[in-house]
């Protein structure tokens, strides 16, 4: 009787599963053959690739512009046109306002941070907390990044004079996060001379937990995280009120929006928001064009003479129109950030049904689209000879790419909130490290990416020697 019992239950099971996994089948839409139970992610399922590389490499085995995926068991989009892509996060936007991602406040309070809430509660905190990036924050930054810069070279110099590689991953992380401690919260963190510093390793066991699975479908953090963030979140502006401190930085915006009428622990979700979008984008931005360039000679060459001519112009001062002048450090940026961007791919969840131009189909409200980034940037249809580094695709004169496949930040209103923020932060560091040092490469040009995490993490970081340079 329990045999029959437990086969009757496998039946229904099995039929259940090939109902869901034929949603795509069922709806017409050229689809990739998905697998039970994995429907197309079995390769992240088992740990084996990161979500962004899975992604990358569906986009590949398929040539229609709209594919039908199951990211798992949620049915998506694979919008593989760029130009269709950048239509749906702009003009078409009030169809497509929401990503889609885990937001419920009775199961996961820390799931209700701007980047997974819907439009009416995501546009009040993006009004207010946008004033955190103006241009006149952003000059008013520079002091803490150069400040904190020196104890990144003092570090690096540690590693010239040893001779041995050093994991710029690791360095770099720790020097975004004391940059961001200090300019966005207001506190010292110092992560570099104290690895143990606590805002540094709770983002170490972040990584560990940042499972898609967990982000999307489960809890967005573990307590361990969400206790520090809304303890954080308390000291500071405890700390504020008993000081009578009210600086116009993003804490005190934050400490408005509380007053006004978000929780402290939508406060601490946000705050650690925005410590991993910010922190891991921007060292991703830092290392990957250093590892490039160490791979590029003659493209180091061109940036080097760059660096110390505007520099034998300032003086030796770095200033915020001295870094924006630099039109080839501005081009290298970009093409990092075409090979690795900050995000492989964006999501989007249709709010409206939505009739796509020049064809049949008509996305249903509630579709989930996946908008890859990575894929675009690889694809020789949209950038010629995709392999090679170039920063020239981007020179005005030498300009030879589609400008819609190109969304490193993102596009529309949901694009990010502080690209000025991350590209600043990054080129500050740049002119700074290549003033000073010689980077040699000792690892293969092409990076692994650690699995099961949603950014582009080096699996075995980005190691490198390090050589003062003779000026
Ligand atoms: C080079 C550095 C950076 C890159 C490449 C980057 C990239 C991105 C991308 C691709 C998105 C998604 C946009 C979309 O869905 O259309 C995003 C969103 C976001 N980013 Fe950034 N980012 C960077 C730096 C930063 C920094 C420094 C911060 C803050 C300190 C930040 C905070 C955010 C936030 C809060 C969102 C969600 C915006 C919203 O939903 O309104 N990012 N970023």
């Amino acid at each position: 009787m329990l045999l029959l019992s437990v086969a009757l239950l496998a039946i229904v099971l099995l039929l259940g599963l090939q109902y869901i996994f034929s949603y795509w089948h069922r709806h017409g839409l050229p689809h990739l053959k998905p697998e039970i139970p994995y429907g197309n992610l079995r390769s992240v399922a088992k740990r084996q690739q990161s979500l962004g590389v899975a992604i990358t490499e569906l986009y590949r085995r398929s040539t229609e512009p709209l594919v039908g995926i199951y990211l798992f068991f949620t049915p998506a989009i694979l919008v593989r046109d760029a130009t269709l892509a950048k239509r749906i996060l702009t003009v078409d936007f009030g169809s497509f306002q929401d990503r889609g991602v885990l937001y419920d406040k009775k199961r996961d309070l820390f799931s209700c941070n701007m980047f997974a809430a819907p439009l009416s509660s995501w546009r009040p905190v993006r009004s207010k907390l946008t004033a955190a990036f103006s241009l006149s924050q952003l000059r008013g930054m520079l002091p803490t990044v150069l400040d904190v810069g020196t104890k990144l070279e003092d570090r690096l110099g540690v590693a010239a004079e040893s001779g041995d590689a050093v994991d710029l991953n690791g360095i770099c992380m720790r020097y975004v996060v004391d940059v961001i401690a200090e300019v966005l919260f207001g506190f010292k963190a110092d992560s570099i001379g104290n690895p143990e510093h606590p805002f540094y390793t709770i983002g170490e066991y972040c990584d560990e937990q940042r499972s898609y699975i967990r982000n999307v479908h489960l809890s967005s953090i573990s307590r361990k995280v969400s206790n520090f963030m809304i303890s954080l979140v308390r000291q500071q502006m405890k700390y504020r009120a008993k000081n009578d401190l009210a600086r116009k930085d993003f804490l005190q915006l934050l400490t408005d929006l509380h007053q006004e009428d978000l929780s402290v622990e939508e406060c601490a979700a946000n705050v650690n928001l925005f410590y991993t979008a910010g922190s891991e984008t921007t060292k991703a931005t830092v290392i990957y064009t250093l590892h490039e360039l160490a791979h590029h000679p003659e493209v180091m060459g061109r940036l080097v003479e760059e660096v110390d001519e505007c520099l034998k112009q300032s003086g030796g001062e770095i200033s915020y129109d001295l870094v924006k002048s630099m039109s080839y450090l501005d081009v290298c940026r970009k093409e990092t950030l075409r090979k690795y961007p900050g995000l492989f791919f964006l999501n989007r969840k249709c709010t409206h049904d939505y009739q796509v131009p020049n064809s049949w189909l008509v996305i249903k409200k509630g579709t989930q689209l996946v908008i890859p980034l990575k894929a675009y940037g690889m694809d020789e249809r949209y950038f010629p000879n995709p392999e090679s580094y170039i920063p020239e695709r981007f020179l005005e004169d030498t300009k030879n790419y589609d400008e819609n496949a190109y969304a490193p930040f993102g596009n529309g209103p949901r694009k990010c909130i502080a690209p000025r923020m991350g590209i600043f932060v990054a080129k500050v560091t740049l002119v700074r490290l290549l003033s000073k040092f010689r980077f040699e490469a000792t690892q293969e040009l092409k990076i692994e990416f650690a699995p099961s995490v949603v950014p582009l993490v080096p699996k075995d970081g980005v190691r490198m020697k390090i050589h003062r340079r003779c000026i």
